[in-house]
């Protein structure tokens, strides 16, 4: 099945931070794949902005590496890759004094074309980017300003930055990309809720045990030292990806996919999420910090080694989450996330509860809980985990089987990224995979108890070793509800 391409209006793209690692490894291979399928108008520009010195040739250069690192082969002709660089040029700016912003006013010219300004930088530098773009009057009634998590490390810092980027932009040209939501499993997961009769009347604690939501990594700190040490995996991951995906699971049905309909639905969620106290911290909470161990298929070093200083950061949470609202009253979610784990899977778990009588005698076996396992990355796909009769001439034997819904097939060979679907909303400026500001504070208003708890308590991330689950009390934290993770693999 080949999806319908329909192409954007011409746009001028602005990196901020055109030379760094997301402008290489993400938003150059994402805008090729989109000019490739024929998603440009012409004429469309993309313009590299940072502080490194460099003319549009070396940034040219740049790119072509990019593209021939990040894209597979069989994806680059020569052809269609000349195209793409010739559109590509090359502005040194410095956003704490301004230099450079009158040269890119100079060079984007008086056009009336959408405008995206994407900040592909240190959150450090959000507000003096937004208000030098303010400054020298380059923001049009047609342009947006793209911004990447983290927005600010608490509750406090998350408003201070918003207020900023809120003087100079409008609400509606504000996109606060969280790519989770540009995955393909995760749009698909409001299509399996709101496109089929079959599940919505069971979403409901009438019905469903608990959820699950996991998200493990086998990598480790890569080359963020300074940013993941200071933010640990509760900041990074929990605030916005998890709970964004615990958002579309929990959610109400919105009256349309419009932007803000969608969004208030996911505000009430984050608003109805039972503040988790001091007292409860060390009962719902587990932090972990990674040891020497082995993953990804070879030995590996612990996270104090690798970071080369002591440091109590955490590299693994899991969190009993509650819903306190009439769908959801005494329905768990359990949350988890961290690095070195033993295998890379997203996936969320919904487990429905058990049948009320067994008709079936003891020799049938045991009756598991229907489960639906919605998989992210890899193998995106939806599962739905039912019993049936072993087949056979023998008894009456029970067995769990999965019906197996996997989208690999439905790509035409090639699975987007997150970023390509969602560079190509920020172009049409639809906001509804974005989050809104009210989201961000309210999802800081949950997550800052939580770690005001860790550091009152001093509760300590516990040592697991790395190519493990996590640490102990993390099964603990599910077992002590008798009940156990999903086994991933
Ligand atoms: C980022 C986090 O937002 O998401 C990283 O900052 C993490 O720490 C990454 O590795 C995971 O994204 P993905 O798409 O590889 O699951």
């Amino acid at each position: 099945m080949t999806s319908q391409i329909i192409p954007v209006d011409p746009f001028d793209f602005i990196i901020f931070g055109g030379t760094g690692d997301l402008s290489e490894r993400k938003l150059l291979p994402a805008l090729y794949h989109r000019q490739r399928d024929h998603q440009f108008s012409e004429p469309t520009r993309i313009i590299g902005a940072s502080r490194t010195k460099m003319d549009d040739k070396e940034f040219r250069a740049f790119a072509k590496k990019a593209i021939s690192d990040h894209v597979k082969p069989e994806y680059i002709e020569e052809a269609e890759l000349k195209t793409f660089l010739d559109r590509l040029s090359y502005i040194t700016v410095d956003a704490k004094s301004g230099d450079g912003f009158g040269e890119l006013k100079k060079s984007i010219g008086d056009s009336k074309r959408i405008r995206v300004f994407y900040l592909a930088v240190a959150p450090s530098l959000f507000g003096d980017i937004s208000d030098n773009l303010k400054a020298h009057k380059l923001v049009t009634p047609d342009s947006r300003i793209v911004v990447e998590k983290p927005i600010g490390r608490d509750l406090e810092s998350a408003r201070a930055l918003n207020d900023i980027i809120g003087d100079d932009f409008g609400e509606h040209q504000i996109f606060r990309i969280d790519h989770y939501l540009g995955k393909e499993t995760v749009q698909n997961l409001m299509a399996l809720r709101f496109a089929n009769a079959l599940y919505e009347p069971l979403w409901n604690s009438a019905h469903i045990d608990h959820v699950q939501i996991t998200v493990a990594e086998t990598v480790g700190l890569e080359d963020r030292v300074t940013y993941y040490d200071k933010a640990g995996a509760l900041r990074d991951m929990v605030q916005n990806h998890i709970l964004q995906l615990l958002c579309l699971v929990a959610m109400e049905a919105p009256a349309s996919m419009d932007a803000n309909a969608v969004r208030d639905e996911k505000l009430k969620v984050l608003n109805a999420l039972k503040r988790v106290n001091g007292n409860e911290a060390p009962k719902q909470t587990v932090r972990g910090q990674y040891r020497a161990g082995a993953s990804a298929g070879g030995p590996v070093k612990g996270y104090i080694e690798e970071l080369g200083a002591e440091s109590t950061t955490e590299t693994f949470v899991a969190i009993k989450a509650e819903i306190a609202n009439w769908r959801w009253a005494g329905v768990p979610f359990y949350l988890r996330t961290g690095k070195r784990l033993a295998s890379r899977v997203s996936e969320i778990v919904i487990e429905f509860k058990p049948i009320p009588h067994s008709i079936f005698g003891e020799s049938a076996g045991p009756i598991f809980n229907n489960q639906l396992v919605i998989r992210l990355q890899p193998d995106e796909g939806v599962k739905q985990f039912i019993m049936i009769k072993d087949p056979g001439p023998g008894g009456m034997r029970l067995r769990q089987i999965p019906l197996d819904m996997s989208f690999a097939q439905s790509f035409d060979g090639r699975a987007p990224d997150a970023y390509e679907r969602l560079i190509m909303d920020v172009v049409r400026g639809n906001q509804t995979l974005f989050m809104r500001r009210d989201e961000v504070e309210a999802a800081w208003k949950w997550i800052d108890p939580i770690q005001n708890a860790w550091e009152g308590s001093r509760q300590e991330a516990q040592g697991y070793t790395a190519g493990t689950w996590g640490p102990s009390a993390s099964i603990a934290l599910i077992e002590r509800d008798g009940r156990t993770w999903h086994e991933s693999n």
